[in-house]
């Protein structure tokens, strides 16, 4: 099956201004890629790269050699190349980011929060917090919250919204950073059916999962993102 996603020889550095200009090679010669339906799982000692491979994906980071290519709108666009506007319309339409903490934005309820992807895709105001409603409840984020802005929410509860926020729109392609770090049991059970019925509807997932069991039931297979050896 053609990919979603793929990357082209992709290399990124660090280059430390502060500390005389040394530049530390994180990725070097990446060649990835993720089907529709896929999951793949980024694995790897920590240090590796596999947050900085996804900040490459989402645009974050530019990338400094190779290329990262992906289907948009039902062609193949590559996103080292995108300027501002293309990027905020990839990210609008195609490819979403579930970041390992929320970024909470002042004064808005967490029904907003999570209904605003929706609505900036084009869906009804009504239709998108209806989503959003059940997709808080489905996370057992309790009624009461869901008008309350999440800044003063506990961990597990934003992460809860950053979830709900990204499985709402059904982008093509979804980018999970450890997805259920903050979750119990029961809300972990409820990612993973999630992330199985994206999968069943075709969302091509990226994910770094420190929970070996999450990452074993979701992921068809793994992906080595393997540290740079230091030069002798
Ligand atoms: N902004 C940055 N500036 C300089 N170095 C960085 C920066 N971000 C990451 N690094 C370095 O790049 C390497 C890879 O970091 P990264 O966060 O991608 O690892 P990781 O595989 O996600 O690790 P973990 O499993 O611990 O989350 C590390 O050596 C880190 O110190
Ligand atoms: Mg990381």
């Amino acid at each position: 099956m053609k990919a979603s996603l793929w990357t082209q020889d992709l290399g990124k550095s660090f280059r430390l201004h502060l500390q005389g200009g040394i530049r530390i090679p994180v990725l070097e010669h990446v060649d990835f890629a993720v089907a529709p339906g896929e999951c793949v799982a980024l694995s790897g000692p920590s240090g590796a790269g596999k947050s900085t491979l996804m900040r490459c994906l989402y645009g974050n980071y530019g990338a400094e050699a190779g290329r990262i290519h992906l289907m948009h709108d039902g062609a193949a666009v590559e996103l080292t190349g995108a300027d501002a506007r293309a990027m905020r319309e990839i990210r609008r339409q195609t490819l979403g980011y579930v970041s390992q903490f929320l970024r909470v934005i002042p004064r808005i309820g967490a029904l907003d929060i999570v209904a605003e992807p929706l609505i900036a895709r084009g869906a009804a105001p009504e239709l998108a917090r209806t989503r959003a409603e059940s997709l808080l409840l489905q996370l057992n984020l309790p009624r009461r919250l869901h008008h309350l802005p999440p800044a003063t929410f506990s961990g597990g509860e934003q992460q809860r919204v950053n979830l709900a926020r990204g499985f709402a729109p059904g982008y093509p392609i979804l980018l999970l950073d450890e997805p259920t770090a903050s979750l119990d049991a029961a809300n972990r059970e409820v990612v993973i059916a999630l992330i199985a019925e994206a999968k069943a509807a075709g969302t091509a997932i990226i994910g770094i999962f420190h929970d070996v069991e999450v990452r074993d039931r979701v992921a068809d297979r793994l992906f080595e993102v393997l540290p740079i050896q230091d030069a002798a």
